[in-house]
């Protein structure tokens, strides 16, 4: 929803007021005072973190005052969960114009922090896909516009740049969701690479869309195994944004797998269907540089995206096979399922060659990682120990949680191969460690960071922080590491 920062709306223009309030806490409050008052004094509303009351009639028409839980367990969690609460209340009560309140500041955020999260929250806190539901259309429940209204001490002049800052992360964000959430027949790999080139446009980046041919040309011979199988053309885009300013350059990679069947090692049918969303890593990149544009962040990013499917087709590539990479190195394929690391060690190895400052990588790429940190966090590798501290406190800051796990050499008998440089695949165990560091055997550069973002990337039920789909992992932290990056 369009999002709004305004310390003193208009009450008679709001259709609805949401109030945040945390347990047994009565913060001063500097509009609807009365209306606020009168109805914490009726109702027995103590601000637990699931409860809600709503008061009718009066100025504002409706109020709504939403619970927050405990004030010193206050966090971007249950913030981000009252606010999604919010919106579908709004959407429930067919509102247009309502007004949030958020009285506190998190801890340990600054105030101006707080008032960013709770405004991308709000901004993401109605998204649904629903580009592909044909019935019900004219009933759909009027566009939202929402009132932030942040905490005392925000100035108009700082509460427009709060709220530019978030408008141009919540499209990025809008970007990765919906680019995440399309079917993979319809994303094709070059439908991938065109989405990213009309975005690119959009913001003023450069973007470069390598075909079939060129692929073969720049011998990047993990991409092209792992398309043998698929009847698409595989895609290799480079997107270059670069403002005149910029000190240090970052080269963000992302996995672009469109779908994932697993090949010949073919995956089990229940919930293959989660595959198309195993292009979230392309997606967050895409979508992290069309917001790093808008905000006219003055660090050079570069956008490296491999694309293909997986599927068993009768040329598909198999186990036992060895395959020379991009870099020269061989890849003995144990399993075909491991596909991101075949794609993403010639995009890393590409992106080495630019010899950037830092390199990111994003992908969706082990399960083992789902099953060590689940949902609520990333797995982080990185070889840079400063750097792996920065996008751990970034990401503290923005709601967006990474967790490292090691990338030591003492991992590296895993994927040793009698018959080839390295095999694909380390097995199950430490099998997010495995991953990593065949990617590392493709980087040369002294700082790079990792993201495993299997976990996150996408929800596969609602839950009380979001709709099922994908979700924009990696943008928030990724964001707030380039505008570290520009301050110092
Ligand atoms: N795309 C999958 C990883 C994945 C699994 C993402 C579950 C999201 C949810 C990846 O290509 C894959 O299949 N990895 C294998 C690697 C194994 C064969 C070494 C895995 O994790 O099982
Ligand atoms: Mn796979
Ligand atoms: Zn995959």
């Amino acid at each position: 929803m369009e999002v709004l920062i305004n310390a003193d709306p208009k009450l008679s223009k709001l259709d609805h007021l949401f109030v945040l309030l945390a347990e047994g806490d009565k913060p001063r409050i500097a509009i609807a005072e009365k209306a606020i008052r009168k109805a914490l004094d009726d109702s027995r509303f103590s601000g637990r973190s699931d409860e809600s009351i709503t008061i009718l009639g009066g100025e504002p028409r409706k109020l709504t005052l939403v619970g927050l839980g405990k004030r010193e367990k206050l966090s971007i969690r249950c913030l981000r969960a009252a606010i999604y609460s919010v919106a579908k209340t709004a959407r429930k009560n067919r509102d247009r114009a309502i007004g949030v309140v958020v009285p506190y500041v998190i801890d340990p955020l600054s105030a101006d922090q707080t008032t960013r999260v709770a405004a991308d929250a709000l901004a993401q806190a109605d998204y649904k896909y629903d580009a592909y539901i044909t019935k019900d259309k004219d009933e759909k429940p009027p566009a939202i516009t929402a009132t932030l209204v942040p905490v005392d001490g925000i100035d108009a002049k700082r509460a427009r740049i709060i709220e530019t800052g978030a408008r141009a992360q919540s499209e990025g964000i809008r970007t990765v969701r919906d680019l995440g959430n399309a079917p993979s027949n319809l994303l094709t790999p070059t439908r991938l690479a065109e989405r990213a080139q009309q975005v690119a446009k959009s913001v003023g980046v450069k973007c470069t869309v390598y075909d079939k041919r060129d692929i073969e040309k720049m011998k990047m011979g993990g991409l092209l195994a792992v398309n043998r199988g698929s009847a698409e053309e595989p895609r290799f885009v480079v997107l270059e944004y670069s403002p005149r300013k910029a000190k240090q350059h970052v080269a963000l990679v992302g996995k672009g797998i469109t779908f994932d069947s697993g090949g010949i090692s073919i995956k089990p049918a229940d919930k293959m269907e989660e595959m198309k969303f195993d292009m979230c890593g392309a997606a967050a990149v895409i979508g992290t540089i069309e917001a790093a544009a808008k905000l006219e962040i003055p660090v050079r990013v570069t956008g490296v995206i491999p694309s293909t499917e997986n599927l068993p087709g009768g040329s598909a590539y198999k186990p036992g096979d060895i395959i020379t990479m991009m870099s020269g190195k061989t890849v003995e394929i144990v399993n075909t399922d491991a596909e991101g690391r075949m794609i993403l060690g010639d995009a890393l190895h590409y992106a080495s060659e630019l010899k950037p400052d830092h390199i990111l990588d994003y992908a969706t790429l082990t399960g083992a990682c789902v099953v060590a940190l689940g949902n609520e966090a990333a797995g982080l590798f990185c070889n840079d120990d400063k750097l792996a501290r920065k996008l751990i406190e970034c990401g503290e800051r923005v709601g967006e949680r990474l967790w490292r796990l090691p990338e030591w050499d003492d991992y590296k008998d895993l994927i040793r191969s009698e018959w080839a440089d390295m095999k694909n695949s380390g097995g199950r165990w430490g099998g997010a460690i495995s991953a990593a560091l065949f990617l590392k055997e493709f980087v040369n550069c002294p700082s790079w960071a990792h993201l495993d973002i299997a976990g996150t990337a996408y929800a596969e039920h609602e839950t009380a922080r979001e709709a099922r789909g994908a979700t924009g992992a990696g943008v928030r932290v990724t964001l707030a590491f380039l505008e570290s990056l520009s301050q110092s």
